[in-house]
């Protein structure tokens, strides 16, 4: 008799999640199953099995299954996690899963993005040109090392992780938040980009670069190792040197405001 997908277990595990009903009396609690694990199984499969086989409505989001969309980000065991990219094999036989911190619960696992996302477009995450419209057709070329710049900061595919576990934006609502400063520098270090003056006085701001405390928990959970962490540094750098950021491009600062910045360096 052929076996299905589910009967080839290795070990049951015991997957505690929580539940979260703002219709019901007891609006959040924590329910346990026992999910049989095979070898090679991630935690999305884990979570699927128990909305597919135990409780239908368990309510958590996924989509790609392959660390593409960000749509999976769970904190589990304690820890900021892509679903689908985490092996049932590296968590033990008891593993506890939580929604995303420092974001609205809507139901189960699944949280409020919409902050989050209002942070990243403030930053104006988008190539900025003056002559845009005056030359539509232009190619802007770079030299590989000018791509460098930025590319690993590109990767970003908005999951969300770095948002929950920064302990700044689990005390500052209004902090901007790691994922938003990053796409921020991310265009800032962009040769093809005119809009470092808008951005960075954007991110110069006490609920900006200034309220990151450098825990580096950001770039710790990160799924596609953008280094939030880094970018911010390489931000508040910019911020001290403000003549230095400026592109060879653009002109000099003033004798006067040079002079200014000498004295209060
Ligand atoms: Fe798309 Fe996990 S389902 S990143």
């Amino acid at each position: 008799m052929q076996r299905t997908e589910f009967e080839e277990r290795t070990e049951n595990v015991s997957v505690k999640v929580f539940r979260y009903d703002s219709s019901s009396i007891k609006k959040a609690k924590f329910d346990t199953f026992i999910v049989p694990v095979k070898k090679g199984m991630t935690l999305l499969e884990s979570l699927l099995y128990i909305k597919e086989r135990l409780d239908p409505s368990f309510t958590f989001r996924y989509s790609c299954r392959m660390g593409i969309c960000g749509s999976c980000g769970l904190v589990v065991n304690g820890k900021e996690k892509l679903a689908c990219k985490t092996q049932m094999e590296t968590l033990g036989k008891s593993i506890e899963v939580r929604p995303l911190n420092n974001m609205p619960l809507i139901r189960d696992l699944v949280v409020d993005f919409s902050s989050f996302l209002e942070k990243h477009k403030k930053v104006k995450p988008y190539i900025i040109r003056e002559d845009v419209d005056k030359n539509p057709d232009r190619e802007f070329k770079q030299l590989p090392e000018e791509v460098n710049n930025y590319l690993i900061f590109a990767d970003c595919i908005k999951c969300g992780l770095c948002y929950s576990a920064c302990p700044t934006n689990a005390t500052d609502e209004l902090y901007l938040g790691p994922q938003a400063l990053t796409q921020a520098y991310r265009f800032i270090a962009d040769s093809r980009d005119d809009g470092q003056m808008v951005r960075m006085n954007i991110v110069d701001t006490n609920h900006g670069i200034w309220n990151c405390h450098f825990a580096g928990s950001c770039t710790d959970v990160c799924p596609k190792g953008v280094d939030p962490a880094f970018a911010i540094q390489q931000l508040k750098t910019l911020a001290i040197r403000k003549s230095g950021f400026l592109k060879k491009k653009r002109p000099a600062a003033p004798i006067d405001k040079r002079r200014e910045i000498a004295e209060h360096s």
